[in-house]
Parts: structure tokens; sequence; C-alpha cells
């Protein structure tokens, strides 16, 4: 989940990897450090800390001169988050410096191995182990350095996105990638490696995406392919889509805030062209080769970690709503280790903003080794898990940097929508149920633009809850997932412990923790359990909960009962989870803020888990 950042040209280096580590930051920022080669030497500067750190410490040391560098910002696996274990890692002689983002699982043995012939281990990472493989390779071999890497990466288990670069070759760059994302940029006469495409945007739009099991080889003259089996490839260049507007955070205070009050264009985008009210239909292009089988699916299984984990429970209830195929849902993480039972008829959904994360990458290989169709939902174009499966949907969010995912969130929603009405298309619903479903959708980007004026509302709220211990989140149908994201937002970026609970559930055992110091946040629209939960809220009530509602405009019922009541816009019951999140997102954003917590980067996580 580290940020990897490389660059070989002519121009000055120094700036353009410390830019590119601060735009990768979000993927991790326990440590960081750069290597740069120049006259001669190779330089090597790292520390605990965040970027910005290094960049103060560089300014004040003098900048490290150079056209040929690499660059790391560490989300720590293996050893404590210190300047010693921070990348890049330097072989004995100090003659090579190397990156990594991911986990080398034979790191023991090969420790062990390497120690046994001499070599002593400064930090307590993985890495290392790779770099001292490598040493030992080429000692052996005498061969090129990219070969000596080839080499040794063929001794090693786990994942690597690697970069490399030798003082004996100061036209020399290698990268490599098995498991963790590497993106390849091509500018004139010089090259960029990075995480993600984030680092690159403002240099050039040109890339290459690498691929699992593949080594670059590259110099000013021009870039190599091969495989990690030493089979060259020829590797298509394509334009890449971002703009550096769209990184930036455009006057926002966060990254998070920004997301958020992007939510209406991020849903148009994602609808855009695929919600057809005059033809009456939904038209997903990235799954005509697979919808005859997709409708013919005896089973659909979703698979996502996190946020994406509520967004499949809300496509749960769209899906057999509307489709009446049944639907599972699990965590990708239990989904790969469970030796799933998969059977003809299944088809596996996978939903993921990064389209890197290792736990859901790996359910679409379990998945595609048992021959069952694989889907994805995925945020970033041209991500492993985009590419792995065998069709998908793209969100169209645009690039989401807060670590807490928002707008992500609600595209996802949208698409589960947009599949299951695609579904119900000639099946379940009539034309003219259609046309008032694809009309009710058209409408939630203005319905978002209109909640997003409730912010100040949220933020006076925030202030009154911002030094509690414990939240409750509760809902039911269409918004129990919704509340178990509402938990997930407060507690991953304020650093309150928060539960999310089906209401009803609540007086199986919750109910005990109600008393006035427990803040209780109910979702309760208009529709079918409306009634229901009134009555849970009365319970709360009546413990001196202190109740937070979120409900229909117009609704004035709920007011003798609670503390705080947010009313929404209405919406039908099956889209309401795009308009109920909204102020739960709103809420977190402030608390955290309040509370003085770093919102974009939230102690303890990254925004991609590439990593087990
Ligand atoms: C979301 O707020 C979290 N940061 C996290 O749970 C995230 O949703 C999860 O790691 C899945 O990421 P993905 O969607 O990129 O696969
Ligand atoms: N496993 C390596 C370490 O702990 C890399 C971690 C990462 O991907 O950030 O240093």
């Amino acid at each position: 989940m580290c940020g990897i950042v490389g660059y070989i040209g002519g121009q000055q280096v120094n700036d353009i990897l410390l830019t590119g580590l601060q735009r990768l930051e979000y993927r991790g920022y326990d440590s960081a450090g750069i290597a740069i080669v120049a006259e001669g030497q190779l330089k090597v500067h790292k520390q605990k800390g965040k970027v910005s750190d290094l960049v103060a410490t560089l300014e004040s040391n003098g900048q490290l001169q150079g056209t040929l560098g690499i660059g790391h910002t560490r989300w720590a696996t293996h050893g404590f988050p210190n300047d010693e274990n921070a990348h890049p890692h330097t072989n004995v002689t100090g003659s090579f410096a190397l990156v990594h983002n991911g986990i080398i699982e034979n790191y023991g043995a090969l420790r062990q191995k390497l120690k046994q012939k001499g070599y002593t281990f400064k930090s307590e990472t993985d890495t290392e182990a790779l770099v001292h493989l490598i040493d030992d390779v080429q000692k052996a071999t005498s061969l090129p350095l990219e070969e000596a890497v080839r080499q040794a990466l063929t001794q090693v288990v786990g994942t690597y996105g690697i970069a490399v670069v030798s003082v004996e070759d100061p036209d020399l760059l290698i990268a490599a990638r098995m498991g963790s994302p590497l993106i390849l940029g091509v500018g004139e006469g010089e090259y960029f490696i990075a995480s993600d495409a984030a680092p690159l945007v403002e240099h050039t739009r040109q890339v290459v995406y690498l691929n699992d099991g593949e080594l670059v080889v590259l110099r000013r003259s021009g870039f190599e392919v091969r495989t990690i089996d030493n089979v060259k490839l020829e590797k298509q260049i394509t334009e890449l889509e971002w703009d550096l507007e769209e990184i930036e955070k455009s006057g926002y205070e966060h990254f998070m805030l920004k997301e958020i009050m992007e939510q209406p264009e991020s849903l148009e985008n994602c609808m855009r062209g695929r919600l057809r009210l005059e033809e009456n239909c939904i038209n997903l292009g990235g799954l005509i080769e697979v919808m005859d089988d997709l409708r013919a699916a005896e089973r659909v299984i979703i698979c996502a970690c996190g946020t994406s984990w509520h967004a499949a429970l809300v496509g749960e209830y769209l899906i057999e709503k509307f489709a009446r195929i049944p639907v599972e849902v699990e965590y990708a993480s239990e989904f790969r280790y469970r030796n799933p039972i998969l059977r003809e008829g299944d088809v596996v959904l996978v939903i993921s903003q990064s389209g890197e994360t290792a736990d859901t990458l790996a359910a679409v290989r379990e998945a595609k080794q048992q021959g069952i169709l694989t889907l994805g939902v995925v945020n970033t174009v041209g991500s492993t898990i985009a590419r792995e499966t065998d069709a998908g949907v793209y969100l169209h969010a645009g690039p989401e940097i807060g670590v807490a995912s928002t707008k992500a969130f609600t595209a996802q929603v949208l698409v589960l929508t947009m599949i299951a009405l695609k579904l119900a298309e000639n099946r379940t619903l009539t034309d003219a149920e259609m046309a008032e479903a694809l009309r009710a959708v058209s409408q939630i980007p203005d319905k978002v633009r209109k909640l997003l004026e409730l912010d100040k509302e949220l933020c006076n709220i925030a202030h009154s809850y911002r030094f509690a211990n414990n939240f409750l989140y509760l809902g039911r149908g269409f918004n129990f997932p919704v509340a178990l994201e509402g938990a997930l937002k407060l507690k991953e970026i304020s650093y309150i412990h928060a539960e999310g609970y089906p209401a009803a559930e609540m007086k199986h055992g919750p109910i005990a923790l109600i008393d006035r110091f427990m803040p209780v946040v109910f979702i309760a629209m208009k529709d079918r359990t409306y009634d229901k939960v009134v009555s849970n809220i009365e319970e709360v009530a009546a413990r001196q909960g202190s109740v937070i509602a979120i409900t229909d405009e117009g609704n004035g019922e709920l007011d003798k009962l609670c503390e705080y009541v947010i009313r929404i816009p209405h919406t039908e019951e099956f889209l309401s989870p795009l308009l109920t999140v909204v102020p739960l997102q709103l809420l977190s954003y402030h608390v955290a803020v309040m509370r003085g917590c770093n919102v974009d980067q939230p102690r303890n996580l990254a925004k991609s888990v590439t990593v087990e």
C-alpha cells in the first residue's frame, strides 16, 4: 500500500520525486525517502515521518542534484516505521537502491540463506532481503543488474512493485510488478514509474499499464518490457483520462470534503450515456458481451472490502428486488480462503474503488480458477482488477484521493442500481415501471446538490458530538448498509468507536449500551419500515439515548423524540442510500476536523490495501 515513484530523463529529478510522493501519500505515509544517481554517486535520503518532513530536510540540507532517481512513501508491513526501515534500501556496497510496495512472503527463508552467505541486515523489513538477493545473484553471475533483478524475482514469493537504480549505470531505471500496481509514464526522452497515475498527470498523459509478472528496463532512449520469465513483450501506450485539476483540492481544505461535494457531478458522470430516458433503458457498454450470462445467472456472489462491501450489501437488495436473482455478499478476504463452493451459473462480481485491493483481486483469481464469470465495478481505469475481470463497469467518479471513500461509494451504489435495472428490463418491470425508475434515478444528482446545502447544519450537529466516545448507527432494509457505512466513516477518520446495526437488532443486545452518553443515528425515511424504525427510536429515547434522525423533508413527527432531525429530499426507497449516506459523510467529516484528526490520511490507514 505504499507509493513508489521513479524518473529517468533530462530534468532535475529531486522535485519530480518529492511532488510525486506527495501525490501518492494517501497510499501510505509513515516514512519516506528518495535515492538519486548523479556524478558517479548514489545519494539516498530517507526518514520516518511524512513526505513534507522529507521535503523540509532536503531543503535545509541542499537539494540532491541528478536526473535519475526513485522515491517511496511507506505503509509499514514488516518493521516499525523508523529511519532504518524506510525505503529506499541499498545493497551492502551501496551501489544500487530499491523501493518496494508489497510483501515478500518468503523473506524469512531468504534472510536466513543470505545471512549464511555473510550478508548483514540493517533493517527489519522484508524488502531488504530482496536487495541482498539481487546483490547475491549479480555477484554469482556477473549479469547486468536488470538481469540479476529478473532472476532474483523468480525466487520471490509474494507481492511486489519495485523500482531500482544503480550508480554503475546512470542511464538505467528498472521496475517490475507482481500483485502491486505500477504504471509507466512516457515522455519525450524521459520516463516515469509510479504506483498510480497521480504523479504522472502533470508530466505526461501517455502511459503503459504494467501487468503482474512484467519487468521494464528504462533508458533515456527507450524502454523494453519482459516477463519475469524473460519473454519480450510489446506494450501499448494509452492516453490517461485524468487531469491535474481532478487531483488537486480545488480550494477545499481536504480532499474528502472536495469529494463529498463533487458527488452531484460524479453521479452525473457515472450515469452519463448509460441512463437512457428517451429509450427507456439502461446502457452498460462494459457488460454487453456478458449480459445474457448475467441475466441467466443462478446466483450472483459479490465480493469486496470495507466501504465497497457496504455498497455490495446495497447491491444485494437491489439485484434481488429487481432481478429476483439470489445474491450473496462476501468479504473478499473470507471468500478467498474459504475454498468457496462455486458452480455453473454462478457469477462473481467484485467492487473496488482502487482496483488494486489484494483480497478482492485474489477473489477474482479464485473465481477465474474455477471457471466462473467475473465482473468488476471499479473506479480506477486500467487497474489490475479492471483488467483481470472478464467484464465490468467503470464508476467514472474521477480520482478519489481521500482515504475515506465517499463519492466512490455513491457511484458504486449507482452502478449497482443500473445493473439491477438492466436485469429487470423486459423481465420484472413493465415499461411504465422502468420509466418511473429511470426518472427517479435521473433526479438523484439534483437531490444530492440540495442535500449538500445542509453542510452547515451537519457542522453544528458535529460540534455537539465532537467529544463522544461511542456511536451507534441504525437502519433497516436498503439503509442497513448505510448504517454500516456511516459507522465506518466516523470511526476511520475521527477514531470514535462506532457500530452499525440493522435497527431491529438493537433489542438483541446493543440496547444495553443505551444511555445518555450514547449518540444513536437512525435512518428513518418514510418507507415500508418507517413505523418500525420509529418504535426503535422510542425505545432509545425512553432510555435517554441521544438520537439523531435522518428523515424526509417535511416530516415533523420525530422532533419530540430526537436531539436532532436531519430532513432530506424524498426518493424511491431503492434509491435512498444515495441520499441518506451524504449527511453521514458530512457528519463524520466535521467531527473529525473538530477533533483535529488528519481527515485525508487517517492514522494506520492507506487508500489502497494492496497487501493481505
Ligand atoms: C473506505 O472508507 C475505506 N478506506 C476502505 O474500507 C476501502 O473501502 C477498502 O479498503 C476497499 O478499497 P477498494 O474499494 O479500493 O477495494
Ligand atoms: N513490505 C515493505 C515494508 O514493510 C513495503 C510495505 C509497503 O508496501 O509500503 O517496508
